[in-house]
């Protein structure tokens, strides 16, 4: 049903008979001119406000409130972004007065509960992914990936001045990665050098080989990748890296497939980062706040941003000095502390076993859906995946016109937020599915019964699904015009 715009509505205020219920701050003198109120360069005589009850307020904002999509009220397999159920006890604790009610600039002595809280966490971390040292302090993916290359490049200065060589500035990218890779690589001042996958989806070791030298300072390499696929070379990727002094960057946007079975560290990888508002208890999407920690070897640990939280005996601390190659500061003050929280709440409530079970169930889950989905849409990857795959709508596009994203709208009819498509880049016509580990296995059918239901109305009644969705407040857009001529008012 449509929703009117509030501003359209009211008028009816002195008529329900409850205006005297708002709660507007009383004025000393209500008769008293505006101007004597409100300073009179803050005054609007052409604010259009509303006259409208607060039950009306409520009901308006609830109502829109209604017409989303969110994890709490639907599947929601948009992959590679973790649309997992964040326990709200996990909410909770980083509500708890003693965290919020913290200054930035209180005096450690008087925090020294959020400061421990903070110490474990890193070597919770360092644990879960065999880093030798972590830093807390970016506050998404991408801020961890351009920490971490500031890192790296002063690391290859420092080389350089040391062997009187050149600065390693060439950094390797596989076509399937996300793209802040390269564009976190390019701000920091790397050329970037993209690779292709080869058939099984893993880097091709050949192309490789080719743009390997004494100038590569490194390889951003996501594993699971975007595909979902662990690369099957990793061992031998890393090795050649190495072999020419480079370092091997781990993008861990991404750790739902990794936890408890799998740590980037023990695979050689020198430097990583991991989204907190995916893998650990913070909600993905919608623009709120992230923390994107790094961990580092012990080739990196020096150039770690400060502060840095340390521990003398019994004492914590936030500290700036006494760390000379330091890249310095990322972030004001320690970055995102209360999702931060969230993180360390929800280690400590699944504890290592929890943590494990966490990725096998994704993996199994991913699994589960896959095979149920390959009869029907084309799988470009045909082997065990991990916490997401990707299936392409390549035969609908070739037999009915039918593209993966009138597929995506159409899900919408039966209930489900689509799947995240044309990405990666590499997979025409691309649907990536991530069920998580959260949902059931009446979910996980229903969706894939929804599926296959699309996939023979593609042949039976394509036109129904290009034209989805059908049930929505907004219908199908043109999304070119949508994104170039937004009408937003109207
Ligand atoms: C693989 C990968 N790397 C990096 C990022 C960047 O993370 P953020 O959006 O927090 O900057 C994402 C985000 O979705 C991602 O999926």
């Amino acid at each position: 049903m449509f929703e009117a715009p509030i501003f359209e509505k009211g008028s009816r205020l002195e008529e329900s008979g409850i205006a005297e219920s708002r709660l507007l701050p009383e004025v000393d003198d209500p008769s008293a001119p505006i101007e004597t109120l409100i300073p009179s360069n803050l005054i609007r005589s052409d604010l259009p406000l509303p006259d409208i009850s607060e039950l009306d307020v409520v009901r308006h904002f609830t109502r829109l409130s209604q017409k989303n999509f969110s994890v709490d009220t639907h599947f929601y397999p948009l992959g590679s972004c973790t649309m997992k159920y964040n326990p709200k006890v996990n909410e909770e604790i980083a509500a708890m007065p003693g965290f919020t009610n913290v200054h930035p600039l209180q005096d450690e002595s008087e925090i020294q509960g959020t400061l421990e809280l903070l110490y474990d966490l890193e070597q919770y971390f360092c644990a879960i992914f065999g880093f030798k040292a972590f830093t807390l302090a970016p506050v998404a993916g991408a801020h961890g990936e351009l920490t971490a290359l500031l890192m790296m490049k002063e690391y290859f200065r420092a080389q350089s001045t040391e062997h009187r060589t050149q600065i390693k500035n060439k950094i390797i990218i596989p076509d399937s990665s996300h793209g802040t890779n390269p564009a976190s690589a390019a701000m920091v001042g790397f050329e970037t050098i993209v690779v292709p996958s080869d058939s099984h989806g893993n880097v091709d070791l050949e192309a490789l080989n080719k743009v390997v030298g004494t100038d590569t300072a490194g390889l951003m390499l996501t594993n699971p990748n975007t595909l979902g696929l662990f690369d099957e070379h990793i061992l031998k990727v890393v090795d050649l890296i190495h072999s020419v002094g480079g370092l091997v960057y781990y993008d861990g946007a991404n750790a739902n497939a990794n936890l408890g079975i799998c740590r980037p560290a023990d695979l050689g990888f020198d430097v990583a980062h991991f989204n907190m508002h995916k893998t650990f208890s913070t909600p993905h999407g919608g623009g709120g706040p992230g923390a994107g920690p790094v961990g580092v070897n012990e080739k990196l640990e020096p150039y770690l941003p400060v502060p840095r939280v340390t521990k003398k005996f019994t004492v914590y601390s936030l500290q700036c000095t006494g760390f000379p190659k330091s890249i310095g500061k990322v972030h004001s003050f320690y970055g995102n502390i209360n999702v931060l929280i969230k993180a360390y709440s929800y280690i400590r409530n699944l504890g290592a076993q929890g943590l494990r079970k966490v990725s096998e169930k994704a993996v199994e889950n991913a699994n589960y859906m896959m095979n149920k989905l390959k009869d029907y849409y084309f799988l470009p990857y045909d082997r065990i995946c991990q916490h997401e795959f990707v299936i392409s709508a390549k035969w609908q596009k070739e037999k009915y016109g039918v593209r993966a994203l009138d597929i995506a709208k159409r899900l919408i009819d039966y209930g489900f937020h689509p799947p995240t498509i044309y990405f990666p880049l590499i997979v025409p016509e691309a649907l990536m599915i991530e069920p998580t580990e959260s949902e059931s296995k009446e979910t996980l059918e229903a969706f894939c019964d929804v599926m296959i239901k699309i996939a023979k109305e593609c042949e039976t009644d394509p036109e129904i699904v290009k034209s989805a969705p059908h049930t929505s407040p907004v219908s199908h857009l043109d999304e070119t015009k949508a994104a170039r001529e937004p009408k937003l008012r109207d």
